[in-house]
């Protein structure tokens, strides 16, 4: 009866101890999900997901920025801009809040465009932040109406063109060794063609650039000389990388209707040369159209940009800088 009594008893205990076991399992598997439910919803993810954005945004954000500007998106409503801007294919994480600024008052231009002029510094006007260009960047080194080189700069090593394949007086037209190699090249390569491409300007002296600009300027004023000809310090031409060149027959004018023309701007890349100031980027480069103005930044580079129908501009904030 006794030996009962405690086999009840001892059943009762166990039942009791599963009973609590199970109580406390509950409570401690609930606890864990709230505390980490209230530790996600610490995370950016989540607050991402709250304010409206799907998970593959949420991802793309994440992936993109940093701390900094993940608070300022998320102290803003969703603005498809962000996503927009992220998804541009030259987008410069640390041009973030200029994209922004410059959007503010250009909500009509495209999203391309905002990028493009943001990170060729053409959202300010022309000349009014200037930098020393990096010469240590060689042939992708940049001069523009931003990027200035010193009136002491001088090419390395200057050769002279000669007068078969130049306008003026012998030793008159020169450009630096690498540049030189590769316009034999393609000038070897167009007259195969049956053309016949003559130089008419090349490495200029900073004083000499100050000359070309001043005379445009007396003749037809200062924004006519700006379309055309760059301010002294800011002339690729001093850069010894630089060509003018167009087809004996044709002038500076009329080279852009020939074939030669036609031919140097769809093969120049190819010997590593670019058109530097093409007829749809005046914006963007700040020159009018120059059919005949040649820059040797490569083959690599003149590829890219020739296949993607960029200037040297948006090439080298994106890929030098
Ligand atoms: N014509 C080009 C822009 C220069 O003067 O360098
Ligand atoms: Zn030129």
């Amino acid at each position: 009866m006794k030996k009962l009594k405690v086999k009840k008893n001892i059943k009762k205990l166990f039942i009791i101890f599963i009973i609590v076991s199970l109580f406390f399992s509950v409570v401690i598997y609930s606890s864990i999900k709230i505390y980490k439910q209230k530790e996600y919803e610490k995370t950016y993810e989540y607050k991402l997901t709250t304010i409206g954005y799907t998970e593959e945004e949420t991802k793309i954000i994440l992936d993109k920025f940093e701390n900094t500007e993940l608070e300022f998106i998320l102290n803003n409503d969703k603005n498809n801009y962000y996503l927009s801007l992220l998804k541009e294919k030259y987008f410069i994480y640390d041009k973030f809040y200029d994209y922004l600024n410059y959007l503010k008052d250009n909500s009509e231009k495209p999203l391309t465009s905002i990028v493009e002029f943001v990170n060729t510094n053409t959202d300010k006007e022309y000349y009014s932040e200037t930098y020393q260009t990096d010469i240590s960047k060689k042939e992708l080194m940049l001069v523009n109406k931003y990027y200035y080189l010193d009136s002491s700069y001088e090419p390395d090593e200057l050769i002279i063109i000669p007068t078969s394949h130049a306008w003026g007086e012998y030793g008159s037209q020169k450009v630096n060794k690498v540049t030189y190699d590769a316009f034999l090249n393609l000038w070897n390569a167009s007259h195969e063609q049956g053309y016949y491409l003559m130089v008419s300007s090349s490495y200029r002296t900073h004083k000499k650039q100050e000359a070309v600009y001043k005379d445009y300027q007396d003749s037809r004023g200062t924004e006519y000389a700006d379309s055309i000809a760059a301010r002294p310090g800011f002339s690729e031409h001093q850069t010894g990388y630089t060509i003018d060149m167009f087809e004996m027959g044709y002038t500076q004018k009329t080279f852009h209707t020939s074939e030669s023309y036609n031919w140097l701007i769809n093969n120049a890349h190819k010997y590593g040369f670019i058109l530097r100031y093409p007829e749809d980027k005046e914006d963007i480069t700040g020159y009018s159209f120059e059919s005949w103005h040649y820059r040797y930044v490569g083959v690599e580079a003149a590829t890219y940009i020739y296949e993607n129908k960029i200037t040297f501009d948006e090439y080298y904030a994106y890929f030098v800088k």
